[in-house]
């Protein structure tokens, strides 16, 4: 069924479990997405950027809330890092039951102001919305404590940000970062952080760049061909223990966009012969379920639906 992503994410919250929002582009991908949770048993939120929305339309967005309405387990279609409040609302008007608006990169009080004005309108429809406060960005663990609160999220001004906008749910800035490249090694979050923010507040915080990049994957996508460099992604523990402290939504696309890419790459140099596009269309979607899979697991989002 199609609902909120509040209806998703509040009861994860109270429950301490995460869920999985996933960014989508094309059929295969959101098949991977919602059918994997359905066999799971799992909540699960469908994200579209405004590149996905640009690239797939309102095409994209009614197979995902065609796919969503008929599926047996809760699906919220979620914007994506909104840029501006006409880009919310043209999301809602597509038929998306929850939005960002990402005004983080302005100082606190545009960015109160910018959420302020979109929670007022997608309220009025009954749709909820994600905001961001602070900076993304990989830090080492040694770095000084003055470094990490120049753009990590400030516990204090999380709760002001909260009741100034009367925003739904909050992306919090707690050292995870986009893309494959998060840092060497196995990056830092600042755990503490994340346990100081959840016992000040009481909605669901959320985590952006949560991609793990396996080496099973990364390995795989070398094997197939494929140039990646030195890449990390999040760790499972770190995952599980934000969870347990109060993030409820985990934001991942890397691992798909390289699961795709490492099926199509592996059925091409099994075969390269292929150009039958469901030969190499469906490994890719078969190796994006196994991601979703694990994550919907490592989170404890599976049998919640
Ligand atoms: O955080 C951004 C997501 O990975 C979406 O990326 O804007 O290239 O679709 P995109
Ligand atoms: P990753 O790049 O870690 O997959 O993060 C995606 C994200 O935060 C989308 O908003
Ligand atoms: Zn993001």
């Amino acid at each position: 069924m199609l609902v909120t992503g509040k209806d998703i994410l509040v009861p994860a919250r109270e429950g301490k479990y995460g869920v999985p929002a996933f960014n989508t582009n094309n059929m295969e991908i959101t098949q991977a997405i919602i059918h994997t949770a359905e066999k799971l048993e799992a909540p699960v939120m469908v994200q579209m950027s405004e590149g996905a929305i640009k690239y797939g339309g309102q095409d994209l967005a009614n197979i995902v809330i065609d796919m969503a309405r008929r599926a047996t387990i809760p699906v919220a279609l979620h914007l994506d890092h909104g840029s501006s409040y006409e880009s919310a609302l043209k999301a809602i008007s597509m038929g998306f039951t929850s939005v960002m608006i990402d005004a983080s990169h302005h100082d606190f009080e545009e960015n109160v102001r910018e959420t302020k004005r979109v929670v007022e309108a997608a309220h009025a429809m009954g749709i909820s919305v994600e905001a961001e406060l602070g900076r993304l960005g990989g830090i080492e663990e040694h770095v000084v404590v003055d470094e990490k609160d120049a753009f990590l999220t400030d516990p204090e001004e999380a709760v002001k940000f909260i009741d100034e906008t009367g925003v739904d749910y909050l992306a919090i800035a707690i050292g995870t970062s986009h893309g494959a490249y998060k840092g060497k090694g196995r990056p830092y979050i600042d755990h503490d952080r994340i346990e100081k923010i959840a016992g000040l507040t009481t909605i669901p915080l959320v985590a952006h760049g949560s991609s793990g990049v396996p080496q099973t994957i990364t390995d795989r996508f070398r094997a197939a061909g494929g140039e990646i460099g030195e890449a990390a992604g999040i760790a499972d523990e770190d995952l599980t223990r934000a969870v347990q402290h109060g993030i409820a939504k985990v934001n991942v696309d890397t691992d798909l966009r390289l699961a795709a890419s490492v099926g199509v790459r592996e059925a091409f140099q099994a075969n390269p012969k292929e150009f039958d596009p469901r030969k190499w269309m469906g490994p890719a979607r078969d190796v994006m379920s196994e991601i979703v899979a694990h994550k919907l697991q490592v989170l404890g989002a599976a049998g919640k639906a």
